[in-house]
């Protein structure tokens, strides 16, 4: 009952709760509920005072009289749409129109009250109306984590990204970061089309475009600028594109080069967000210029709770995006470790889960008479002030009773000089707690994990020395506490420690599937570094004074920090293999993922420290030297997304709102879900399902000419499997071949209380392995 109600709470939070500095890492281990729910009523107020902004889908114009190629016949047909008295006076005109589309759908966005909206729906050409909706936003050593070296592999055969051009939606960014330096960059390729919104002598080679999206319009009272406040976008860009910074750390931490995934691509930036969150309309806004734009990969690291494609911004404008070639990368959400709580769920886009890395910024704990136990915690703060040798006394915040364990501000007495035992949650973020601990005159923090987060804790900026441990290691640390009269202990700083031999493990926060909108459809892809990445930042988050005041960097976690990851491997790849669709890269990076961690063991996932399942880590975690050479690829045009979109069983008129063209499902057809090309397979075994089903998939040679490939199949729980054929002869480069793939479902499967199963599907030469994960659910 309590993690369905967590869940409830967490998805609320998900949905309002944009990121301001800090808040990013604490949101992703839902530490804002109370916050968010206050938050959410405070809107709830205001919207219903006032007029909101809407989204309004129309059809294109037919009548003469309107030309789509015109900028201007289109405005007038939007115009068309809004009650006379607004339309007649260009003063409401402009306060009321927010957005008009142009390239990727045909609607606008308006301020309008209900009765307005009323009113509209009764006009030609209406669609369709909805309120806009308020999305939340969901590294030094990473390169080097994920094997991309200075002058060798695909670093050198990818030329570092160069000439590909990466657009994200963020906060914005810091245009004269030195992350963003544009020695030694060429010019933006002929096709680039953006603009600077700055004053233009901000950007450069480098960033070669910033606009910003929110209160736009001419109405507004002041120009806005695509500047960074908040830190997320410019954190996002470094990770996908940053150049390379020597002696970037954060207190001191995680000290050494700084460098993106693509150190020389072009950047664009298009600000959608502040720090409360992203309005979707503007979203949808902003994907419409930079498709038009020429931008080569998309990375939004934002999203919210699952919505039907049709209904879902990002979803439409990333399919806009594929037609255009665009690569499409978005965070999987910051919900986890609770199943279905998936963001950006179409299977045109990438879907990007958070690892750990193997670095960590340890500070563990010693307690005892004799410091005879010790514990391993971590801290982005090190103080080098504090006395690692003189034992302190212990007090756990939850013998004040009264829900004190989560050290609310004013919760707190009597603990002065005392190292104080915290729990994460109950709407206190981990830095307010340790605010409260430092009020009471407390000497530390022992931040203790909720038994759902298990052992994920995180590196963070403590105002005073502090420790997060597992929930495992906080139960001990309770009961030690509790067995003496002078329970005493202290903690070690041990500075930025490299070698996690379990790394990659999932992070708990990182969303996990089952998809919701397309149960046919294992999401998330892939997982890619999102805990405690070092990157970007606007402005000085410690107390260290800096060689380079410019120089400024942060360490922050969540699916935010894993998506840019993905999006900069994808330009190198882009830039290795021009002619490969965003399907056939999506497709690469997923066949060759890793499965197994660092010790050859398989990735566990942190919440319990227990192997992760296929819904957190989908393929597994993205190898990019290995992306680059997969073998066999799974592609996928545009329009073979229509049929299946048919299998959803949306009608005509909502399928038409994703893909902008008329599509009649009655002529199409419609297949399976899992009969998409795609590389990976979940299907569900119900009672409205056949328990034998039969899929094939297409396989294309990119690999050498001759090559045989081979079957490996672990067959889910409870399942039977047959592959037709069970070995793959190519003899030519981009040869295609299709097979069969037949699942059995035994007597009785999926009553015997295990809710999924899983598996692979692997074709492996001498050279290759191409492996596609199998999910089954048993819905009985
Ligand atoms: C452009 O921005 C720079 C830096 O903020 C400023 O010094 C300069 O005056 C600005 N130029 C114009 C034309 O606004
Ligand atoms: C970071 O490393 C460089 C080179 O190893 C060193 O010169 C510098 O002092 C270090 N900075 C910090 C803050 O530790
Ligand atoms: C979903 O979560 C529940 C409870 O946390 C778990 O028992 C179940 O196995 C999960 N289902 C899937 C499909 O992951
Ligand atoms: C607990 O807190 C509530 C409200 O914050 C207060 O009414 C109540 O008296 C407190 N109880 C104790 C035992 O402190
Ligand atoms: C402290 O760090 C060193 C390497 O920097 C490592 O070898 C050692 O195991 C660490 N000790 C603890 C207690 O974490
Ligand atoms: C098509 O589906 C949408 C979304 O479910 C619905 O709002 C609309 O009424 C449907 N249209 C028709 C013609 O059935
Ligand atoms: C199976 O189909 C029936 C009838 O269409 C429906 O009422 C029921 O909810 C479905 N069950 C599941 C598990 O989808
Ligand atoms: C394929 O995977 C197997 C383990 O399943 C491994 O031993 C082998 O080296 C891999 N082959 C290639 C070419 O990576």
């Amino acid at each position: 009952m309590e993690n369905k109600k967590g869940a409830q709470i967490i998805l609320h939070a998900f949905y309002l709760l944009g990121l301001t500095s800090m808040l990013f890492a604490s949101l992703a281990v839902a530490d804002y509920e109370e916050v968010a729910l206050e938050q959410l009523a405070d809107v709830t107020n205001d919207e219903k005072n006032s007029m909101q902004t809407y989204i309004v889908w129309v059809e294109k114009p037919v009548s003469q009289k309107f030309s789509p190629q015109s900028n201007e016949d289109l405005g007038s047909w939007y115009q068309s749409f809004l009650p006379e008295s607004i339309a007649s006076s260009n003063q409401q005109m402009n306060q009321r129109m927010v957005h008009s589309y142009r390239n990727i759908a045909t609607g606008f966005a308006a301020k309008l009250t209900p009765e307005e909206v009323r009113e509209m729906e009764t006009k030609e050409g209406f669609v369709s109306a909805r309120p806009q909706r308020i999305l939340p936003l969901q590294t030094t050593h990473t390169p080097d984590f994920l094997g991309l070296h200075q002058g060798s592999g695909l670093w050198e055969a990818a030329t570092y990204g160069k000439g590909v051009i990466i657009g994200l939606l963020d906060t914005g960014i810091v245009p004269d970061h030195p992350s963003f330096n544009d020695e030694g960059m060429p010019p933006p390729p002929a096709k680039w089309k953006g603009k600077c919104e700055f004053n233009e002598t901000l950007c450069n080679n480098k960033l070669i475009g910033a606009r910003n999206f929110i209160g736009v319009g001419k109405g507004q009272p002041k120009r806005r600028f695509p500047f960074d406040i908040a830190g997320h976008g410019s954190h996002t860009s470094s990770t996908a594109a940053g150049r390379f910074v020597e002696g970037a750390s954060v207190y001191g931490q995680a000290n050494g080069t700084a460098a993106g995934m693509a150190p020389y691509a072009h950047l664009a930036m298009y600000k959608v967000c502040e720090g409360f969150g992203c309005a979707d309309a503007d979203i949808f806004a902003a994907l419409d210029v930079a498709i038009d734009d020429g931008v080569d990969v998309l990375s939004l690291s934002l999203g919210g709770p699952s919505l039907p494609f049709y209904d879902d911004v990002i979803a439409i404008g990333a399919f806009a995006a594929i037609q255009k070639g665009i690569f499409f990368s978005c965070a999987g959400g910051n919900s986890g470790p609770w199943n279905r709580t998936l963001s950006n769920e179409a299977p045109w886009i990438l879907t990007v889960g958070a690892s750990t890395t193997d670095r960590i910024l340890t500070s563990g704990l010693q307690i005892g008479d004799e410091k005879q136990y010790h514990f391993d915690g971590k801290s982005l703060s090190q103080p080098e002030d504090f006395d690692s040798t003189v034992l302190l006394p212990l007090v756990d915040a939850g013998s004040f009773g009264n829900q004190s364990s989560f050290c609310k501000a004013g919760s707190l007495k009597n603990v002065e000089g005392k190292i104080v035992l915290c729990e994460t949650g109950g709407g206190v973020t981990n830095i307010a707690k340790g605010e409260e601990v430092k009020r009471a005159g407390g000497a530390a923090m022992i931040l203790m994990n909720k038994e759902i987060d298990g052992f994920s804790t995180l590196a963070e900026a403590h105002v005073l020395p502090a420790t997060h441990v597992s929930y495992a290691a906080g139960l001990q640390i309770k009961l030690y506490i509790s067995s003496t009269s002078t329970p005493k202990g202290t903690i070690l700083f041990n500075g930025t420690v490299i070698g996690d031999a379990l790394a990659p493990k999932v992070a708990s926060f990182s969303s996990r599937g089952p998809n919701i909108a397309s149960p046919g459809i294992l999401k998330p892809d892939v997982i890619g570094p999102g805990v405690s990445i070092l990157a970007a930042w606007p402005y000085n988050v410690d107390n260290v004074t800096h060689p380079n005041p410019k120089a400024l960097f942060n360490i922050i976690s969540g699916t935010s920090m894993a998506c840019p990851h993905l999006s900069g491997i994808a330009a190198l790849l882009k830039s290795t293999h021009p002619d490969w669709s965003p399907a056939a890269i999506k497709s690469a990076i997923m066949t060759t993922a890793d499965v197994l961690n660092l010790v050859g063991s398989p990735i566990v996932d942190e919440s319990g420290l227990k192997p992760a399942d296929v819904f957190a880590i989908g393929a597994g975690h993205v190898n990019p030297s290995k992306a680059n050479d997969p073998g066999l690829i799974f592609d996928l045009k545009p329009e073979d997304y229509i049929p299946y979109l048919c299998g959803l069983n949306y009608n005509d008129t909502a399928i038409k709102i994703i893909t902008q063209q008329a599509v009649k499902c009655s002529q199409v057809g419609a297949i399976p879900e899992a009969q998409l090309n795609y590389p990976s397979f979940a299907i569900t075994i119900g009672p409205n399902q056949t328990r034998t089903q039969y899929y094939t998939r297409t396989v294309r040679n990119v690999g050498p000419a001759t090559s045989t490939y081979n079957l490996e199949l672990l067959v889910p729980h409870e399942m039977g499997m047959s592959v037709n054929p069970q070995v793959l002869t190519f003899t030519e480069v981009n040869q295609e071949i299709t097979y069969h793939v037949e699942f059995n479902a035994h007597d009785g499967a999926g009553k015997d209380g295990v809710p999924f199963g899983q598996g692979y599907l692997r074709w492996f030469s001498d050279k290759h392995n191409v492996t596609t994960p199998i999910a089954v659910l048993f819905d009985s």
